[in-house]
C-alpha cells in the first residue's frame, strides 16, 4: 500500500512538472495559459512558486508522454490523471490552467484545473477525484507554503479558492490556506489547529460565502480555537481585492475589518433585527448557540458579556439559554 501511494505521488509529481513545462516552454502554453495567468496578475516567480501549469487541449498528450517515460497506466488511472474507457486512454485535464495541490510536506496530491475565461456552461474548476492520496476534505490548498508563516504570525487566513491563496502570497501575506470551495471540514480545521489557535475567515462576499462562514464559525469554535471574520466589499473576493491593493493597504484592511464572531453576526444581522423583536431574539439565540460550542468556560463567559453588551440583554438570560441548550444536547 505504501508502495502504491509512492507510485501515485511520483506520477502526480511528473504531471506537475509536465504541465509547467507545457505552460512555460510551448507556443500554445505561452499564448494561452501563461497569458491567462499574466492577466490575473501572477508573476513568473509566483507561477514557479506554486508550480502552476497548463494542460494541452488534446485528448491524450499527457498520458502518452507519461507512458513513454515509463509511468504505469495503473497509477495514472488511480490518481485520476488518465481516464481509461473502452481500452482507450484520455487525459482528464485538457485545455485548463493547472493548480497542483500539495500536502503539508510538499508532495503533490492532486490538481485543480480551471477553464480559461468565464464560460458559464462548463464547470469552472475540475478537480482530481478522491483517491488513495487525495482526500478533498482533508487537505488545505497552500498549506505547504503557509505553515511557517502561520506559526510565526500565530494566525491563519482561511480563504475559499486557489487564486485567493496565490494572490495573497504575491501581495506579501503567506499565512493563508484555502478550503477549496466553501465546504470547510473538521479535518481541515484540525490541520490548522496544529499550527495556531487563531483563524480569520475571509470568504467571498456573496450569499454562498456568508453561509459557509457562519457554518465554519461553529466548527472552529468546537475545536477550542478563536475565530474572526473579515468581509470584503460587495462583489469582491480576497484575490480580486488583493490584486487592486498594495501590501500595506491589504494588511491595514484586514486589521481594520476583522471582527470576532459575535460582532460579525451582529453586523450581518443587526440592521434587520434591531426594530424587530422576533428577529432580534433569533439573532441572540444564534449567538448563544455558537457560544455553546466553546469548550473553555472562561472564554464562554467573555463572549456572554460581549453579547450582553452588544445586544442589550442581561447576562443571566444568556446563561439560562446556555444551560437550556446544554440540557437539550445531553
Ligand atoms: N470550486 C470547485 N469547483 C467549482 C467551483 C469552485 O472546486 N466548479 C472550488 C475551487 O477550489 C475554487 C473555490 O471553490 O477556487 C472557490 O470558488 P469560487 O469563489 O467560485 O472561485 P474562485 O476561487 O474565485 O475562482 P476564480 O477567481 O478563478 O474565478
Ligand atoms: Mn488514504
Ligand atoms: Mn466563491
Ligand atoms: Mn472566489
Ligand atoms: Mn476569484
Amino acid at each position: 500500500e505504501a508502495d502504491e501511494r509512492e507510485s501515485m505521488y511520483l506520477v502526480s509529481e511528473f504531471a506537475s512538472e509536465y504541465f509547467q513545462k507545457v505552460l512555460l516552454n510551448t507556443e500554445r502554453g505561452k499564448a494561452i495559459g501563461l497569458s491567462y495567468f499574466k492577466e490575473r496578475g501572477f508573476t513568473e516567480e509566483t507561477i514557479k512558486k506554486f508550480n502552476l501549469g497548463y494542460s494541452p487541449d488534446e485528448w491524450s498528450a499527457f498520458t502518452t508522454e507519461a507512458i513513454k517515460k515509463g509511468y504505469q497506466l495503473e497509477y495514472l488511472e488511480k490518481t485520476g490523471l488518465s481516464i481509461v474507457k473502452e481500452e482507450k486512454q484520455f487525459d482528464r485535464f485538457r485545455g485548463r490552467v493547472m493548480f497542483p495541490i500539495q500536502s503539508m510536506s510538499g508532495r503533490v496530491l492532486g490538481f485543480g484545473g480551471r477553464i480559461l475565461g468565464n464560460d458559464k456552461k462548463a464547470a469552472k474548476y475540475l478537480n482530481s477525484p478522491e483517491s488513495e492520496i487525495y482526500h478533498k476534505s482533508k487537505v488545505l490548498y497552500g498549506i505547504y507554503h503557509a505553515k511557517q508563516a502561520i506559526a510565526k504570525e500565530d494566525n491563519c487566513y482561511l480563504v475559499e479558492g486557489y487564486t485567493d491563496v496565490i494572490q495573497f502570497n504575491q501581495t506579501g501575506i503567506e499565512n493563508v490556506v484555502s478550503s477549496s470551495g466553501t465546504a470547510l471540514s473538521p479535518e481541515q480545521i484540525r490541520l490548522i489547529n496544529r499550527l495556531t489557535k487563531n483563524i480569520t475567515v475571509l470568504f467571498d462576499s456573496d450569499a454562498a460565502g456568508i453561509r459557509a462562514s457562519l457554518r465554519g464559525i461553529d466548527l472552529i469554535l468546537e475545536q477550542g480555537m478563536n475565530v474572526k471574520v473579515c468581509t470584503f466589499p460587495e462583489g469582491e473576493d480576497p484575490d480580486s481585492y488583493a490584486k487592486k491593493h498594495s501590501e500595506e493597504e491589504l494588511k491595514l484592511y484586514l486589521i481594520d475589518n476583522s471582527k470576532d464572531f459575535i460582532n460579525y453576526k451582529a453586523s450581518l444581522l443587526m440592521e434587520e433585527a434591531k426594530n424587530d423583536p422576533v428577529k432580534k431574539a433569533s439573532l441572540i439565540r444564534d449567538m448563544v448557540t455558537s457560544i455553546s460550542k466553546i469548550p473553555d468556560s472562561i472564554q464562554q463567559e467573555i463572549y456572554v458579556q460581549e453579547t450582553s453588551r452588544i445586544m442589550d440583554i442581561s447576562e443571566e438570560v444568556i446563561f439560562t439559554t446556555l444551560a437550556q441548550l446544554w440540557a437539550r444536547d445531553q
